[in-house]
């Protein structure tokens, strides 16, 4: 089977499962990777599915995946987040999703969100689109932040980080014409392709949250960086952006240097 529908397969399935679990949330096992990183049984069944069928379809390809770590392999390496969003599934929100990208030496090159409670299948392929449920995106064309809506999180109060996003988020919101916490990294990027978000910031986030969301975007005509335009402190630093406002953006985050 090609990679794209193999990928697109999988998605659908992990996504099965995890409405699957969602339909018994009483009874769900919960655990905790710190005071308040939840994991579920339903984190950790996800992965284990798509790490094997991986591996059985593709047994030289490297993983690496939130909740099991790494696969030694080949220069195909997969990136994977079992369920973006663990927060709002065990508080039975629709905002979750299973996140799932494809390295290709080091290259982004396949990306799926399943958002299966939101009923949307996410796939981006470098070079061929990014799209939703079949129908292509195209990032907003809005270029002033006062009609901008963007997204964050706060995976850095979280982690109890002394730097953290409230001064960020103190003085960007009110530029904003609003800003949503929706709960699942990847879905907020996956709306930036689609033009229902104009931008996404947040700090202190892995590449397994973002990878696949980051494709979608630059797929989809955006961009993202980290708050100072590189690649450098990725991760620490993720801003992503309709591309026409990210030069404002850019200016904004200088300034909270
Ligand atoms: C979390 C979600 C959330 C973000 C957190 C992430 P998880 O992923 O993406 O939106 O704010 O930083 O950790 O932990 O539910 O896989
Ligand atoms: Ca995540
Ligand atoms: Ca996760």
């Amino acid at each position: 089977m090609e990679l794209r529908g193999f990928l697109e397969r999988l998605a659908r399935e992990a996504g099965e499962m995890a409405m699957d679990y969602r339909s018994q949330l009483a009874s769900l096992a919960v655990d905790f990777k710190t005071e308040r990183d939840l994991v579920t049984e339903a984190d950790t069944a996800i992965e284990s599915f798509l790490v094997e069928s991986i591996l059985a379809e593709y047994p030289d390809h490297a993983i690496k995946g939130e909740e099991t770590g790494e696969v030694a392999g080949s220069s195909v390496r997969w990136i994977i987040d079992p369920i973006d969003g663990t927060a709002a599934f065990v508080h039975n929100q629709p905002f979750f999703s299973i996140s799932i990208a494809v390295e290709k030496k080091g290259k982004l090159a396949l990306g799926a969100v399943c958002a299966p409670a939101l009923g949307e299948l996410y796939l981006a392929e470098r070079g061929k689109g990014a799209f939703c449920n079949g129908r292509r995106l195209q990032a907003s064309k809005t270029d002033r932040l006062d009609q901008a809506m963007m997204a964050t999180g706060f995976a850095c109060l979280r982690a109890g980080l002394e730097k953290n996003n409230l001064p960020i988020f103190t003085a960007l919101v009110p530029q904003l014409r609003d800003v949503r916490r929706y709960g699942s990294a990847a879905i907020d990027l996956c709306y930036v392709a689609a033009g229902r978000l104009e931008g996404f910031w947040e700090l202190n986030l892995n590449i397994y949250d973002v990878a696949a969301g980051f494709l979608m975007v630059q797929e989809a005509g955006g961009t993202y960086s980290d708050f100072s335009g590189g690649k450098e402190n990725l991760y620490d630093e993720i801003l992503a952006s309709n591309g026409l406002l990210h030069p404002d953006l850019l200016a904004f985050f200088k300034k909270m240097k």
